[in-house]
């Protein structure tokens, strides 16, 4: 079971929170939004939605683990933006540390998982100097097949296999959309395997495909579960009882404190560290899918968002938290808890020392939860909004509901802030800037545009 209990986001108990006349518009802005979201699913732009029960797609994954099952030691994820935050989600909340022991000898051996979400050539080099070749898989995983940092790292790796006279059809799989794209002809010509990202499923909705499903196949997560647990929040989220969809209470929520309680930043503080990077992930989705210039009635154009930003407790209870709670009234705290499975006891030792003795006969995890619920009521106290998710357990199927509720919110916030949450055109300019620097054939305009910038002055050097 997933809850979000959303008592401190309302005002008058937390002063600063949503007042009872907006709170009384909540419903009418979610039918509002999920009317938006019936017609893009209608039209067939929720993909995302429908890979929870695409069996023939998570066969496509599965059939590929159990055909390369102790081949590898190591697998590489070649990508970036939604292409790569995913697999890191999913690693970091359900890939057991002792999986990973490179013991050749251990029945429940899984290959390590890499994911290179960047270009530094440091971390790429340093990685590919390491990696045993002939035992390593690489996952090229890009939907549009075509962006530049994947495709740099996709020629250097090559050469490199190439080199090695180990070939691409062995230790390469592609991800990527089914049709378009370099990658697919590349596939065809070479015998390289391919996987499917459904044409209406994009980068950063991706998860629950074979982006992240692969590589958590490959490492034994348990694949099946993750998306048993997305199906059903998937039908939860949907409904059109606000009271019983948490995506659309999240989505209206947040969109009531940015809106009208002037809550601009939305943090997402898990207390747990298996969620660390789920936190990662939902930045990413946040903000490009809502971040964005609204061009809506002919009226100015308007520059509309939430500043996502990820948190972890208890550990930025010493960083960030002092800014959440005096800083300027701009936040919202979403707290992610959940309940787990082993604990460790704190011994009663030192009980002559008043800083040590109360903290035995505690456990680590009950700590962590009293500072958890401490912080909340800190918060609310001196008016700052919070709300808390709770997961029953950080296992493969709340994990998988835990990311399907955020997409779909993602998508309801998008209605309420009158924005496509499925493009991203405001990274392109900067994407023609470097394909004009490169000498890419076609980046012409954007060469003559990027002369017309200021040039650097050395009288605003220091
Ligand atoms: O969410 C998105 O669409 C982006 O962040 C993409 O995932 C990112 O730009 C990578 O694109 P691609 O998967 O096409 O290589």
């Amino acid at each position: 079971m997933i809850t979000i209990d959303f008592t401190n986001m309302l005002a008058p108990g937390v002063s600063g929170g949503i007042s009872g006349t907006d709170w009384d518009r909540a419903a009418s802005l979610f039918d509002r939004a999920r009317a938006t979201f019936e017609q893009r699913r209608a039209a067939g732009e929720l993909g995302f939605l429908d890979l929870p029960k695409d069996s023939a797609l998570h066969k496509q994954s599965t059939d590929f683990a159990k055909r390369t099952r102790g081949r590898f030691t190591d697998v590489v994820v070649l990508g970036i933006g939604g292409s790569a935050l995913g697999p890191i989600a999913l690693r970091t909340a359900l890939c057991k540390p002792h999986w990973n022991l490179l013991d050749a000898g251990a029945r429940d051996m899984r290959p390590r998982l890499h994911v290179l979400d960047n270009l530094d050539p440091t971390t790429i080099a340093g990685l590919l100097d390491r990696l045993p070749l002939e035992r390593t898989l690489f996952i090229v995983t890009s939907k549009s097949g075509g962006t530049a940092e994947t495709m740099s790292q996709y020629l250097v790796v090559r050469q490199r296999l190439d080199g090695e006279r180990l070939a691409a059809k062995d230790h390469i799989v592609f991800v990527t959309d089914p049709k378009k794209g370099a990658l697919r002809p590349l596939a065809s010509a070479e015998q390289i395997p391919a996987l499917d990202i459904p044409a209406n499923v994009g980068g950063r909705f991706s998860v629950l495909a074979p982006v992240g499903v692969l590589p958590a196949a490959l490492i034994g997560i348990d694949t099946a579960g993750l998306l048993s647990g997305a199906a059903d929040l998937a039908e939860r989220c949907t409904t059109s009882d606000l009271r019983r969809n948490p995506a659309g209470t999240f989505a209206v929520l947040q969109y009531l404190a940015d809106s009208s309680a002037g809550k601009h930043i939305q943090v997402l503080m898990p207390y747990s560290d298996a969620l660390r990077d789920t936190a990662a992930w939902f930045v990413q989705l946040w903000a490009e899918s809502l971040g964005k210039r609204r061009l809506s009635g002919g009226g100015p154009e308007q520059h509309v968002g939430p500043t996502p930003l990820g948190a972890l407790g208890a550990t930025d209870q010493h960083s960030q938290v002092q800014l959440f709670m005096e800083g300027p009234a701009d936040k919202t705290i979403t707290f992610i808890t959940a309940a787990r499975k082993g604990d460790v006891e704190i011994p009663p030792l030192h009980k002559d020392v008043a800083e040590l003795a109360y903290l035995g006969g505690h456990s680590l995890g009950e700590v962590l939860d009293i500072e958890q619920r401490a912080t909340a009521g800190a918060l609310a106290k001196r008016g700052r909004p919070n709300m808390t998710m709770h997961l029953d357990a950080v296992d493969a199927w709340h994990v998988g509901g835990l990311l399907m509720l955020l997409e779909a919110a993602t998508i309801y916030a998008g209605a309420l802030y009158d924005v496509n949450p499925l493009d991203q055109p405001g990274v392109e300019l900067g994407k023609q800037f470097t394909y004009a620097m490169l000498g890419r054939a076609d980046a012409a305009a954007a060469k003559a545009e990027w002369e017309t910038l200021p040039k650097p002055d050395p009288k605003y050097r220091v």
